[in-house]
């Protein structure tokens, strides 16, 4: 059961525990999927830089093109949350008085030092590039930071949405009890700046839903190897895509140890390996299963990509 069905979609997301291969799966798929004729946008939300490492060559927050068909970029999270409080501040900006606009500052700057705002941050970028670049883009390969992570990423739309309709509703109703004392009229309430900032961000957000909530354009791939801690991850990932509505594109098992290995040492730890494997298919028995064997050599250069690409969607046609 291999990958290839997934070649046809708009956006997939790789993700799964550290270290288990996230990138060097997502950069093999993207590479497979510009090999056979699509256009194809890989994104990196590592700060660590590993799919230039892989590709052999820079990247950068700007879409390069590093193989024909195939272009990438890194999103640096701390970097889009920096940018994401100038935005905020700029549109605070326009909107309120000097002194609102002090008050407000103080809240932004608590804002800027919570641990939520690179995930905003970075689903503000995603979203940017799910909706405005699929018109160049046939597909976007997601290299995710580990688990836990993405998914909130992913749950997100759906919870701010909720909030961003509480906050509509009680601007609305400001806007009412205003109407009562200063006859504002239905045109004003239409123009009035926070609730078209607000809804935008809804819209905004609804779209995303609606794309990686449809299963004939976004997949998730989920990644991991045959280890206890990382199946029971695996798990409780797998659950909360499906919760969350979220197609999981398939499971890879990555670095299965070859059966020609000999010696106690292999033997014995192939004999575990056989046993997480086991379990892996049984517990995962409704997911396509994919299994790259483990390689002689780290995976980087485009040449040891292509063995990757093979073992998940099998090799070019042509
Ligand atoms: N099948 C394999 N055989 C041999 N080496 C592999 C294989 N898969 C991945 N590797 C190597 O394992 C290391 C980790 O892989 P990779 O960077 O893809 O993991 P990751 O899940 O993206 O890690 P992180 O969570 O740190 O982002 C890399 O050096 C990679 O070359
Ligand atoms: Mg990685």
């Amino acid at each position: 059961m291999l990958l290839t069905g997934l070649l046809d979609q708009q956006v997939v997301f790789f993700g799964g525990k550290g270290g288990v291969g996230k990138t060097t799966c997502s950069a093999a798929f993207a590479l497979a999927a510009s090999r056979r004729g699509r256009r194809v946008l890989l994104v990196s939300t590592d700060p660590a830089h590993s799919t230039a490492d892989i590709f052999e060559r820079r990247i950068g927050p700007l879409e390069v093109e590093i193989a024909p068909r195939l272009s990438a970029l890194e999103i640096d999270g701390d970097a889009e949350a920096k940018h994401y409080i100038d935005v905020v501040k700029r549109d605070i900006q326009k909107m309120f008085s000097a002194s609102v606009i002090k008050a407000a500052y103080k809240q932004i700057e608590a804002a800027a030092a919570s641990p939520g705002l690179v995930e905003v941050a970075l689903l503000d970028r995603m979203i940017e590039l799910i909706i405005n670049r699929q018109q160049v883009y046939d597909l976007i390969v997601f290299d995710t930071a580990p688990t836990g992570h993405t998914l909130q990423l992913l749950r997100m739309p759906e919870a701010i949405t909720t909030w961003i309709q509480a906050l509509v509703k009680h601007r609305k109703a400001l806007l009412e009890i205003d109407r009562g004392t200063e006859t504002t009229t239905d045109a004003a309430a239409l123009a009035d700046p926070v609730l078209g900032a607000l809804e935008r961000r809804h819209d905004r957000l609804a779209q995303l839903r609606a794309i990686i909530t449809d299963r004939s354009r976004t997949s998730f791939v989920l990644v991991g190897i045959p280890e206890r801690l990382v199946i029971e991850e695996t798990a409780r990932a797998a659950e909360m895509l499906a919760d969350t509505g979220v197609d999981i594109g398939g499971l890879v098992v990555n670095r299965v140890l070859p059966d020609d290995l000999e010696g106690e040492f292999y033997t014995s730890r192939k004999a575990q390996e056989r046993t997480y494997l086991d379990e892996i298919d049984r517990r995962f028995s409704r997911l396509r299963r994919v299994r790259i064997r483990q390689l002689p050599r780290d995976v980087y250069g485009l040449s040891s990509l292509a063995v990757v690409s093979d073992h998940l969607v099998g090799p070019p046609t042509r």
